[in-house]
């Protein structure tokens, strides 16, 4: 684990790792994601919920793809699947051709640390580090021993959000948007091949909502593949693709008519 000493918040937010051989420009190959028939039922007897049912969906290296769909529809389960932090109850998931079930939790740990960044509406930064050090976390996580790398590598990943002159601030000290661009450089700071993001500007204002879509675009246009999860149909627009989703099942794809 990362020697972030003095902090006592638990980190929510999954870590993520060097992305070594699986790199960020894997287009055109086979699908990234398959899901075939998939089913997440929580709770048991009179307070089961269908979360998702029968859910298909292929991801392809390198798409821009939305999910879309009303609060309760199931896209934060559906999210938590596409990010190996949960499994469903039934079905199918390939990532990478790997079958997800079959995988027990540290190599399912090690998938997600690998290949997927995650950005969510209430960002998750600690509250008593740095926007530097927040950004640093991953890198202990995932094994960068040298300080001086890992300080550096987050103070690029800062700049590449355009808050290198953030870096010592705390997240107190910064808006909501900052909050967020930072924690989209703690996503992007190992590099992974997939950024996740659940409602990313559900918490922030038209403006900062507009400049932290324009580093996921950005960040798609460097070869990653973005999977974006919103209510929002203007947020949606963003991507190449909109998955609709509605009561857990894909309803359609394309933008909501
Ligand atoms: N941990 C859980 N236990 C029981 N029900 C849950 C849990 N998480 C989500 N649900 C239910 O599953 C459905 C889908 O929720 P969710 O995936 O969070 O939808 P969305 O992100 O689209 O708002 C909702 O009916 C929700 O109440
Ligand atoms: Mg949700």
């Amino acid at each position: 684990m990362a020697d972030h000493g003095d902090d006592e918040d638990t980190l929510a937010t999954p870590v993520i790792v060097d992305t070594g051989q699986f790199g960020t420009t894997d287009r055109d190959k086979a699908p990234l994601i398959q899901m075939h028939s998939l089913w997440k039922t929580y709770g048991m007897g009179a307070s089961t919920v269908q979360a998702l049912q029968e859910v298909d969906l292929t991801i392809t290296a390198g798409e821009y793809v939305a999910i879309m769909g009303q609060s309760g529809s199931g896209k934060s389960t559906l999210m938590h699947i596409l990010g190996c932090l949960d499994v469903p109850s039934s079905g199918r998931f390939l990532l990478d051709g790997h079958n997800v079930q079959d995988l027990d939790d540290t190599e399912l740990a090690a998938i997600r640390n690998e290949r997927i960044g995650f950005v969510f509406q209430q960002f998750h930064l600690l509250t008593r580090l740095s926007a530097r050090r927040n950004v640093e976390l991953p890198l202990g996580y995932a094994g960068v021993t040298s300080k001086r790398e890992r300080s550096d590598r987050a103070m690029s990943a800062l700049d590449a959000v355009g808050l290198a002159d953030r870096a010592d601030h705390r997240p107190s000290e910064l808006s909501g948007g900052q909050q967020q661009r930072v924690a989209i450089a703690r996503a992007l700071v190992t590099e992974p091949a997939i950024i996740l993001a659940d409602e990313p500007t559900g918490n922030l204002s038209r403006e900062q909502s507009t400049e932290v879509l324009a580093l996921l675009d950005a960040l798609w246009a460097g070869g990653r593949t973005v999977i974006l999860i919103t209510h929002d149909p203007g947020v949606a627009a963003h991507a190449g693709r909109q998955v609709r989703v509605q009561d857990g099942r894909v309803i359609g794809e394309g933008a909501a008519e």
